[in-house]
């Protein structure tokens, strides 16, 4: 087991400076998620990780120890990569091995060590085949066996998952949970699916352009996202992002949408007149006819698409010239086209500044911070 940590790491190809001074620990048993958009830097923060690729300037330190120097597989840690990197001449059994032999373990040790890995990940009878005779969830678990096998202080996976079908995905999603609540391996995992992301992590890091955006629990940056980039990342449907400028009067806020559509706002620590984003969750809007009490800001739109998901419908709506969507109910809204009342709590507003799109932290107590 080991901790794994990153110290203002730089990262150059060619002198373009890809990562940017990153900074991150990663705790022991931590499962910790880097997501973000192609390009941002996933592969290759994990990549200086694994001793794949050489770190320009900073430090990688494994349980304690600084290993920029250090060869992959002196490491200690094993990775899975999406393409599984089998070898399709060997068996599974041989494939799994392989790493083992290569360390010299003893046969008694290889054979108990597979047994245990194909049992967890329910392989045995594929032992005998080659990857060519597995279909791709099986190969992808023959992957995570061959890092099983090893036991290694940490994993690193890199997409594992994205050459998958929809349904597989879930199912080996639900495996890598399950394998690591019984293993409790530090484990790195790399992903631009923000809800593999979600449903996995102990802790996200949202990075763009090789830098940290934030780092938090799932339910950190669902709730408290720290800028406009996190908002509209995590969470699908997005988050609805609506302009607007803050003006107080008589010491009372309001988000002036249009001139005919203000909305009361608790006072956050912004200049009077500065153009800023209102954040609202689709599933915080509501048809009025549905909420019980007052309290709530009213936005009287038309639904324009209705798109049936079974469980809730996602309704894209209008609202003079806006675009808002709503996770509805079924059967609290009907048909496409039809003029409907939306309500929303202020406690659910997230707040940005326009300029920057920093987060906002407003100044009275009992509102959203
Ligand atoms: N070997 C390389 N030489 C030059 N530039 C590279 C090299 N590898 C990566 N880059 C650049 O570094 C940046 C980060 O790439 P990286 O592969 O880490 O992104 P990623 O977040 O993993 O993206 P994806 O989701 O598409 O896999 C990109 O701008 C990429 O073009
Ligand atoms: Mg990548």
């Amino acid at each position: 087991m080991a901790t794994i940590e990153l110290k203002d790491v730089i990262k150059s190809y060619g002198g373009v400076e890809v990562i940017h001074g990153v900074s991150l620990e990663i705790a022991d048993h931590e499962f910790m998620v880097f997501v973000g958009p192609s390009g941002c830097g996933k592969s290759t923060l994990l990549r200086m990780v694994a001793g794949l690729e050489t770190v320009t300037d900073g430090d990688v330190l494994i349980g304690d120890k600084q290993v920029n120097a250090l060869e992959p597989r002196y490491r200690d840690i094993a990775m899975v990569f999406q393409d599984y990197a089998l070898y399709p001449h060997m068996t599974v059994r041989e494939n799994m091995a392989f790493g083992l032999k290569m360390r010299k373990a003893s046969d008694a040790e290889v054979k108990e060590r597979l047994a245990e890995a194909a049992d967890i990940l329910q392989i045995t009878p594929l032992l005998d085949r080659k990857p060519g005779q597995l279909s791709g969830g099986q190969r992808q678990r023959v992957a995570m066996g061959r890092a099983i096998v090893r036991r290694p202080s940490a994993f690193l996976f890199d997409e594992p998952l994205s050459n998958l079908d929809a349904k597989l995905r879930v199912d080996m999603r639900t495996q890598i949970k399950r394998l690591h609540a019984l293993l409790k391996t530090t484990t790195i995992y790399v992903t631009h699916d923000q809800v593999e992301a979600m449903t996995l992590a102990d802790r996200i890091t949202v990075l763009r352009n090789g830098y940290i955006e934030q780092v938090g629990t799932p339910f950190d940056l669902y709730e408290r996202p720290a800028n406009l980039f996190v908002a509209e990342f995590i969470g699908s449907p997005a988050m609805n992002m609506v302009k607007a400028r803050y003006v107080v009067e008589d010491g009372k806020a309001e988000a002036v949408i249009r001139d005919d559509l203000r909305i009361t706002l608790p006072q956050y620590r912004l200049q009077n007149g500065v153009e800023v984003v209102l954040g609202i969750r689709p599933e915080h809007l509501e048809p009025s006819q549905f909420r019980a009490h007052g309290d709530a800001i009213t936005l009287p739109a038309m639904t324009k698409i209705l798109e049936p998901l079974g469980s809730d419908v996602i309704a894209l709506c209008e609202l003079g010239g806006l675009e808002l969507t709503a996770r509805l109910t079924p059967g609290r809204v009907s048909r496409a086209g039809e003029s409907i009342d939306l309500v929303f709590d202020t406690a659910h507003i997230h707040l940005f500044e326009a300029q920057g799109g920093r987060r906002v932290q407003a100044l009275t107590h009992n509102s959203v911070q």
